[in-house]
């Protein structure tokens, strides 16, 4: 279990990760393990080496066995693990098997290049893949049409984002998944076929979006494919009421507000994993100001740019303030569209009063009454 949670963090390169902080009574005769790469003939590999009092051990472990290896130290003898990558620090804690992580910028230079493979996607051109033949995306004898590729991209990192995050989910019985605002719902059609035909688990995904006809044709693709436990329904994401339980909830460009909404309904459900693709912030371009920020919101674009991010900066901290680990990642090449940054949320914990007031500290600093904050607020789930 640890090692799907901290496997996120070594999705990079890495100059050296130092496993430490003994956890008490530990029966273990080393206090400290440091990991480097090194390149050997038989490519990249992690030499562990143990201090044990003034001594050092050592061993050596290929990459597919490098998370596993950390996560047996952090399971049975260690609470920290520090990470030191090409694209950022991480300083990771574990307690009784609960992981938080703080990310911090890259501070070692990485000189070792383990993860420069050929991409292999989850979805591979050559593969009869049955959705990306119907909507036109692969052509039947598996080649993506040229004009689609960028579809294809996205769909592939979407399912790389999803397959970080599904392992936190219950494995015993089948999983609730909505996609709000779900469209055309390319991304709805590969959600389904990840979960379902790749993964084989059980699921009852469901798709919801205002427009009647885009619904109607969703609802036809998903019956001539015979993806049977998958659904789309009409209707607005504030009026989605279910009385079940739902595990994870996905937005993927749901406009302005409607993603507020989302992440409302999100927590009304209980959902375990949250994850947005906000655009069209508008809220904050309206109300933002601050005197020192005078240089920057005097340029309608900067001001609309910092609008959007102290948007999704806010969504991004009341939902740690909510207990939840978050993430900020970039969803797909910003060449494709500038709608690219994704928030991960994976309900870990519960209310954090100092997340809460670094939330307040932000929001005031920049005079904001957000939305959501409001919307929380007439459904109970904030004070
Ligand atoms: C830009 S499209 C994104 C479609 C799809 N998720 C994707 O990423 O390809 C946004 C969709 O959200 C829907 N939408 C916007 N506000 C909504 C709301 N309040 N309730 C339900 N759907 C909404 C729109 O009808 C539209 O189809």
């Amino acid at each position: 279990m640890i090692k799907e949670k901290i496997c996120k963090y070594f999705e990079q390169d890495i100059a050296l990760a130092v496993i430490s902080g003994l956890k008490k009574g530990a029966d273990c005769e080393f206090s400290k393990v440091t990991v480097r790469p090194f390149t050997s003939n038989d490519g990249v590999k992690y030499q562990f080496e143990y201090t044990v009092k003034a001594q050092v051990k050592h061993k050596n472990v290929s990459a597919d066995e490098l998370v596993g290896e950390i996560a047996d130290l952090l399971e049975n003898y260690f609470t920290q693990c520090m990470v030191y990558g090409r694209e950022n620090d991480y300083h990771i804690n574990c307690f009784n098997g609960k992981i938080k992580a703080k990310t911090m910028p890259p501070s070692k230079k990485v000189s070792i290049r383990a993860h420069n493979k050929k991409k292999e996607y989850i979805l591979n051109e050559g593969e009869d893949i049955d959705f990306l033949i119907y909507l036109g995306v692969m052509t039947k004898d598996g080649k993506v049409v040229k004009a689609k590729y960028n579809k294809f991209r996205q769909i592939n990192k979407y399912l790389e984002l999803l397959k970080t995050s599904l392992d936190v989910l219950p494995a015993d019985r089948p999983l609730k998944i909505v996609d709000f605002g779900c469209g055309k719902a390319y991304l709805t059609f590969a959600l389904y076929y990840y979960v379902v035909k790749i993964l084989g688990r059980k699921a009852d995904i469901t798709g919801l979006d205002l427009k009647e006809d885009v619904i109607d044709y969703c609802n036809k693709v998903a019956r001539d494919l015979g993806y049977d436990s998958l659904e789309f329904q009409k209707g607005d994401i504030k009026d989605y009421d279910r009385t079940q339980d739902v595990d994870m909830v996905i937005m993927l460009h749901a406009c302005d507000n409607a993603t507020d909404e989302g992440i409302v309904q999100s927590l009304r459900f209980n959902a375990k994993i949250i994850i947005a693709v906000p655009c069209c912030q508008h809220e904050f371009f309206r109300q933002i100001g601050n005197e020192n920020l005078q240089p920057m919101l005097q340029f309608g674009i900067l001001k609309e740019r910092f609008s959007a991010l102290a948007t999704d900066s806010l969504r991004a901290q009341l939902l740690k303030a909510l207990g939840f680990d978050v993430s900020v990642m970039e969803f797909i090449d910003t060449e494709h569209t500038p709608k690219n940054i994704a928030i991960r949320a994976i309900r870990s914990g519960g209310f954090n009063r100092k997340e809460y007031r670094a939330y307040e500290a932000f929001r005031d600093y920049l005079h904001l009454t957000p939305y959501i904050e409001r919307r929380m607020k007439e459904e109970n789930i904030l004070k």
